[in-house]
């Protein structure tokens, strides 16, 4: 069973205010993008990768990915308008023959070897997809304008975060169709019907957003 990741790297990150894609911005001196990839790379359940790069940004990707001596690196293709259509064009590079495949945001750059291992073992017991979920901290509200119009059980909510795991054949049809506003991967899965296990999360897999998520992270390094 061949098993691929996706890097998800093609987001502008205008929020970080760096004058360069936010896979590039500095982390621990190196660009942000090499520290997941690194880590996929030296990942004993991946055997293969491809990275959605910002346009114009593929071949800096590629030179990242040699840096780093990422051998597992396939290609790094142009991405799209979102990160959906991203995943979509990348998936057009994986092989038809690979069984699965692991979705990532470059953008969490501390990816542990134990929740690829736990998003992974579940694809073998008849699951479409497995996400990694965080139990929420502050109490979330529907909100329309300024009125809050409903307070939602925290019990039953997760943030979900990548890597996220599927069976390739139910990605590849989930991101077929109209992908402009999902904001995951497992939502599109999810709507075609197919089925998503929730297992636990990392607190490391911190989305990087802003100055201030990048230095919180840069000092978890350490
Ligand atoms: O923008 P946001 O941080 O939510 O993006 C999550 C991940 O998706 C990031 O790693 C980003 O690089 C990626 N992305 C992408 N293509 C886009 C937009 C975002 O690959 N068009």
């Amino acid at each position: 069973m061949s098993v691929w990741a996706v890097l998800a790297a093609a987001g502008r990150g205008e929020r970080l205010g760096s004058d360069r894609p936010k896979a590039f911005a500095r982390l621990g001196g190196r660009p942000l993008l090499a520290e997941s990839l690194e880590r996929l790379e030296e990942s004993g359940w991946i055997d293969a990768i491809v990275i959605a790069a910002p346009p114009d940004w593929e071949e800096p990707s590629i030179l990242v990915a040699e840096e780093i001596a990422a051998t597992k690196v396939s290609s790094a293709v142009t991405g799209g308008a979102s990160r959906s259509e991203s995943v979509r064009l990348a998936l057009e590079e994986v092989p038809a023959e690979a069984a699965v495949v692991l979705v990532h945001d470059a953008a969490r750059p501390l990816l542990p070897e134990e929740v690829i291992e736990r998003v992974l073992a579940p694809l073998s017991e008849g699951w479409d997809g497995v996400v990694p979920a965080v139990p929420l901290a502050d109490t979330v509200k529907r909100v329309e304008g300024d009125r809050v119009v409903e307070t939602l059980s925290r019990e039953d909510l997760g943030a979900v975060q990548t890597p996220q795991a599927f069976r390739a054949d139910a990605l590849r049809r989930a991101v077929s169709g109209d992908v402009s506003s999902a904001t995951d991967c497992a939502s599109l899965v999810e709507s075609q019907g197919g089925r998503i296990k929730v297992v636990e999360g990392d607190p490391r897999l911190l989305k990087v957003t802003d100055a201030e998520d990048l230095a919180l992270v840069e000092s978890w390094l350490a």
